[in-house]
């Protein structure tokens, strides 16, 4: 059997107790598979050294081997900060108001990946399967294969492709997606982001797309197809019925004394539409005076990417605001928003799912968004809550039973928890059956079975 070689960015393979937190579904999910095909995890330590010297520091645990490398502090500020979070993270979230476009930061982006090239391909064996994921890595197979390797290679994007008209914006775009042609497989997460692939291929680089998911350019054959990401149903849901989780449970209930919670959970990224939402809420609160002091808005979201200034930017303005809606509405016994920069592992999370009524999950452009998959999840079969979604996240195609709303507008956030509040349970509960079924049966483990199947050479798609 072919081993399994994975690359990402970040590597998320288990580490020793005490080193480093919980590991999220996708972590779990590869894991489990490169524990079943035996093979690594190779990609970026998170660490930075003065100078490269592309030395792989392996490690083993539970059964999963990782291999890992630092990078220079040039590297960090070009392609981690620069290209891959100031240029292709706007661009591909259709934000081009924000990309940056700067040839130090693709000249970086371009060495990077040179350098995860030249020092994985000396792990890679003939037969290995090689499996790259996220826009940080989009050229790394046209890297490989200079260096010779025949191998099967997949490519998967965990986040949005932007349409062609959007896309063109970016300074030598053809060649970006030229290099894409050097895969054998690229998994998309929806439909609607494999179309806009699929336009571009045909509209800039002259290709064709035949109805089987083959796109050929010039001699080059791809199979292109939409592989919709799921969570770890099953690693979930023992989470959201351990101790740990019941006591999160008990802690928000208790302190929510009565009120009903609605309840967002974000990294801090402008493309979850967080300013938005507290408008949108913000909106509800004023056009529904007697709910006032009866709800309130539990929204964490830990920062990230906290050294580009569009990050920074966010922060200082969801702070003013959250700030300034509290002031505005706050009575001395009730705070309208609970606003937390902290991030909780599984089971807290699960237990604060089912502890909220309404998730508000509604991000202005998302190519997923797993958190509405786990409120899903985290829900009493008997009495479950309402989830909020933002018809412009991934997660829409799948869970048509949420309220979807568009995220932009202030009114239909305000009608869409207003509606969930008055939610008699038997509709509850047939959205979340429906919902249920779907989160329970397209898990993780169904994606990348799928998305592996198709790269071993069998051509199915997640559909
Ligand atoms: C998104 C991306 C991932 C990334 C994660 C966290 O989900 O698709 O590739 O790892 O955000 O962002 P960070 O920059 O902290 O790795």
């Amino acid at each position: 059997m072919s081993r399994l070689i994975v690359i990402s960015n970040r590597v998320a393979a288990p580490k020793p107790e005490g080193e480093g937190g919980a590991q999220g579904g996708l972590a779990v999910a590869l894991s489990a598979a490169l524990r079943e095909y035996r093979g690594l995890w190779f990609g970026w330590s998170g660490n930075v050294t003065d100078q490269f010297t592309g030395q792989i520091n392996f490690q083993r645990h539970e059964g999963v081997t990782s291999a890992t490398i630092d990078l220079e502090p040039q590297d960090i500020d070009e392609y981690y900060n620069g290209y891959a979070n100031r240029t292709l993270w706007p661009l591909f979230h259709y934000r081009i108001d924000l990309a940056e476009y700067d040839r130090s930061f693709a000249g970086g982006y371009e060495r990077v990946n040179e350098r995860f090239a030249e020092t994985v391909a000396p792990l890679i064996e003939p037969d290995d399967l090689v499996w790259i994921h996220d826009y940080h890595l989009i050229p790394l197979a046209a890297q490989l294969r200079e260096r010779g390797l025949p191998n099967r290679m997949g490519f998967f994007l965990h986040i949005p492709f932007p349409p062609s008209r959007l896309l063109v914006s970016l300074p030598f775009h053809e060649g970006l997606v030229l290099s894409m042609l050097a895969y054998d497989v690229i998994g998309f997460q929806t439909e609607e982001w494999l179309e806009s692939f699929r336009h571009y291929v045909e509209r800039e680089l002259g290709g064709r797309c035949d109805p089987d998911g083959t796109v050929h350019v010039g001699d080059r054959s791809v199979h292109a197809a939409a592989y919709p990401i799921g969570i770890d149903y099953q690693e979930f849901s023992e989470a959201a019925n351990s101790e740990g989780a019941r006591a999160a449970f008990d802690r928000l209930r208790a302190s929510a004394t009565g009120r009903h919670t609605i309840i967002g959970v974000d990294r801090l990224d402008y493309s979850k539409g967080l300013e938005e939402r507290f408008l949108g809420y913000r909106r509800f609160l004023e056009e529904h005076e007697e709910c006032q002091s009866k709800v309130f808005l539990l929204q964490i979201a830990p920062p990230s990417r906290g050294e580009v200034d569009t990050y920074e930017i966010i922060r200082t303005d969801l702070d003013e605001l959250s700030g300034r809606i509290n002031g505005e509405f706050a009575s001395v016994d009730w705070v309208p928003i609970r606003y937390v920069n902290q991030g909780y592992g599984r089971e807290d999370l699960a237990g604060f799912y089912r502890a909220s009524e309404i998730a508000l999950v509604t991000p202005l452009r998302d190519g997923m968004n797993l958190v509405a998959k786990e409120y899903v999840a985290a829900q009493d079969p008997e009495n479950p809550g309402v989830l909020i979604l933002s018809r412009f996240a991934g997660a829409a195609l799948q869970l048509k039973d949420a309220l979807l709303v568009n995220p932009y507008s202030k009114e239909e956030i305000s009608d869409a928890i207003h509606r969930a509040l008055q939610m008699p349970l038997e509709e509850r509960v047939r959205r979340w059956q429906a919902m249920h079924e779907c989160v329970r049966d397209q898990d993780v483990v169904w994606w990348r079975r799928s998305f592996v199947e198709a790269l071993q050479g069998n051509a199915a798609d997640g559909n």
